[in-house]
């Protein structure tokens, strides 16, 4: 059985229906902060499967126990956590206490119980400002422009320490890039609350007109348009991949891996092929470069695919029909 925590948010839920698919059984446990239980129920619907939900927060050590106590776990998928970067600069103790303390008392309560067997959702962004395009794993972590990104590098940190004192742990580190798009099925996908703060969840509401127009911070970047470039992958790819990681538990040590395509696209090009996929007019506009924001940056996936047989299978078409129809099946997310 396997510990999904988070898994009622975006990328949690997807995981947890490819865990199911693949014949894990799962326990999720979620605070419902930014996530929704009626994902876990679609994904029920979807697998023809049941998950296990429990309603509670990773900071709560006596909720911990409990579940550990419940279940017979054998190893943790840790997605729980706060990513929205400009709110992490805004309230950095919050960001802090979730991700970075939330994730002690999760190896804590995994100690206790003799589980030592983690997969982390981390991001490239700890790579920092000054790494070189593509990232490698090689490569050594970076300064972080904020405290979302800081608070995934000492996560990290601290299970690179935890794997060199105590030789019991396998520990996969995922550097997630740009995960968008949605289950084929259209029934669940993201579903930010409030303003998105990603550009996909955005497109995809100006879209559907829930908000008016994209603004597009910088078009005088030193790219190939002047827009900022990222590496978008499907999140369903995404999923495939922690099920795939899976295998590296079996012997213990740290393992790093990037999950991405190794395909910058730009801001605009991504603009330009949502219209053309999705058969709709968006209105944007250019604005003023935001902080924080890198010209360009993208994986190099090689690694993944030499040691887990992952590679990125669903291209830039299907990213943005799949976000289509998630998005227009539901255009009020799960209240719809
Ligand atoms: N979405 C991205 O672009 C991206 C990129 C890189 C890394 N990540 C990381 O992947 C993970 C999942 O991201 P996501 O996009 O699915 O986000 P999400 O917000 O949709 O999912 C996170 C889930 O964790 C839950 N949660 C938050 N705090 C909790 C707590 N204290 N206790 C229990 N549950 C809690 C939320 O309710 C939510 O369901 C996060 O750790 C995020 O930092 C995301």
């Amino acid at each position: 059985m396997i510990l999904v925590t988070g898994g009622a948010g975006y990328i949690g839920s997807h995981a947890v229906l490819e865990l199911l698919n693949s014949g894990y059984e799962v326990v999720v446990i979620d605070n419902l902060s930014n996530g929704a239980l009626e994902s876990i129920e679609r994904v029920e619907r979807i697998t023809n499967k049941k998950v296990i939900f429990e309603h509670g927060d990773i900071r709560d050590s006596a909720f911990l126990k409990y579940i550990f106590s419940k279940y017979a776990i054998l190893s943790v998928m840790h997605f729980a956590g706060l990513k929205a970067v400009s709110e992490s600069v805004s309230s950095p103790l919050q960001y802090y206490d979730v991700n970075v303390t939330g994730t002690l008392e999760l190896i804590k309560a995994m100690s206790t119980a003799g589980i030592n067997k983690i997969v982390f959702s981390s991001s490239a962004t700890v790579y920092g400002e000054a790494a070189t395009v593509p990232y490698v794993e090689s490569m050594p972590r970076g300064q972080s422009a904020n405290p979302y990104g800081a608070s995934k590098g000492m996560v990290e940190q601290i299970f690179t320490d935890l794997a060199r004192a105590d030789e019991r742990w396998s520990i996969v580190l995922l550097r997630y890039f740009n995960p968008i798009g949605a289950h084929e099925s259209g029934d669940i996908g993201e579903d930010p609350k409030g303003v998105p703060n990603n550009l996909m969840p955005y497109i995809s509401q100006v879209a559907v007109g829930i908000r008016e127009k994209l603004t597009i911070f910088g078009n005088d970047y030193p790219t190939r348009d002047g827009t900022c470039e990222r590496d978008y992958l499907h999140v369903s790819d995404l999923a495939e991949g922690h099920v795939l990681s899976l295998s590296m538990l079996k012997t213990p040590g740290l393992y790093t891996f990037n999950l991405g395509t190794g395909k910058p696209i730009s801001v605009l090009e991504m603009v330009l092929a949502f219209q053309r996929v999705a058969k709709v007019e968006l209105k944007y506009e250019f604005g003023k470069r935001r902080d924080g924001d890198l010209p360009a940056f993208w994986a190099d996936a090689s690694k993944a695919k030499e040691l887990l047989g992952w590679e990125a299978k669903r291209d830039l078409a299907a990213m943005i029909k799949d976000t289509w129809n998630w998005q227009s099946k539901n255009p009020n997310g799960y209240n719809s």
